[in-house]
């Protein structure tokens, strides 16, 4: 089971319903219906749907039965791509091979978009059909990983960081609530609603956090090494804007030490789910050793 494999088997029904959840550029208004489907379709790994979908088959239930779900977390990563590209915070122009949303469409317009996508992200999961008690862990799942608990938190330690040197703590604690955590929510709202057990969803969440720090040690490695025509972003953005990355502030071999005994925890815990399992243990190598 490769990447390459497993994303072909899944991507199309998650883009497929991605599309049919957006609302149509032919309603008004048009232009930030543009901004939305320009900012989420035609382009992205979808690693956080996989996820979701790889953790729903690991507690035993279908990739089907998740993929709503799994489309709400895409929109809120969409969402943190459009607001982390603004000028005011990472300042980027190029996304996914593409000009960044506000390249395109402007800056107003981009921002209504990130907080267009992020209300439409709630309003996917929490019209999922299924057990009213595990639709609603898995909503609070998604508001606590997105917000200063989380990805918005980890967003601001990160601008502060800017030009600092943070300690070993306070770049995990960085990197686990900007990355992080919205990568342990997909699978452990992959596990939730797939029937696991409590346990199973805590196994799973801490799998995910794993891979999180692991993806964006990753990110960060191939800001450096990385060309932009593979990576989509322009390569060399972080040291340009003196970002705190893994790379710049503990060297190159430190940043791929810690990136590997991540990858390695991960995988002692998707072990434990074998063999449905199997495509949560490709993943976490994938996690790594990606080259976009
Ligand atoms: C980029 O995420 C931002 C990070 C959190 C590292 P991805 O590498 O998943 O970006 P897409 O969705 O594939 O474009
Ligand atoms: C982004 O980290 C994390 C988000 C929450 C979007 P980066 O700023 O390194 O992500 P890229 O490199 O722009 O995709
Ligand atoms: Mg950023
Ligand atoms: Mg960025
Ligand atoms: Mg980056």
């Amino acid at each position: 089971l490769d990447f390459e494999e497993y994303s072909a088997a899944h991507r199309p029904a998650i883009e497929d319903r991605l599309g049919r959840l957006l609302p149509p550029t032919s309603e008004k208004p048009r232009r930030l219906h543009e901004a939305m489907s320009y900012a989420v379709l035609d382009g992205g790994k979808r690693f956080r749907p996989l996820l979701c979908i790889a953790a729903a088959n690991a507690v035993g239930a279908t990739g089907e039965s998740v993929l709503d779900a799994a489309c709400s977390i895409e929109f809120v990563h969409c969402f943190s791509l459009i607001h982390d590209d603004l000028p005011s915070l990472d300042n980027d122009e190029l996304r996914r091979g593409k000009p960044t949303c506000h390249m395109v469409f402007g800056e107003a317009t981009a921002i209504l978009a990130g907080d267009a996508l992020f209300s439409l992200a709630f309003e996917t999961l929490s019209s999922v059909n299924g057990d009213a008690g595990k639709v609603l862990s898995a909503i609070r799942e998604l508001g606590r990983a997105s917000g200063t608990h989380g990805m918005v938190g980890g967003q601001m330690l990160d601008m502060e960081s800017e030009s600092g040197s943070p300690s070993q703590n306070e770049m995990s604690w960085i990197h686990e609530r900007k990355t992080g955590m919205l990568i342990a929510a997909s699978c452990a709202i992959g596990a939730i609603l797939g029937g696991g057990t409590d346990a199973q969803v805590e196994q799973l969440r801490g799998y995910g956090s794993s891979v999180g720090l692991c993806f964006q040690i990753a990110d960060d490695i191939l800001d450096e090494t990385g060309q932009s025509a593979v990576i989509g972003k322009n390569a060399g953005a972080d040291r340009g804007r003196n970002k705190s990355t893994y790379p710049a502030v503990f060297g190159m071999t430190e940043a791929k030490a810690v990136a590997a005994s991540s990858m390695k925890s991960a995988l002692d815990t998707a072990r434990a789910f074998y063999p449905k399992g199997a495509a949560l243990e490709m993943l976490a190598e994938y996690a790594l050793e990606r080259h976009s």
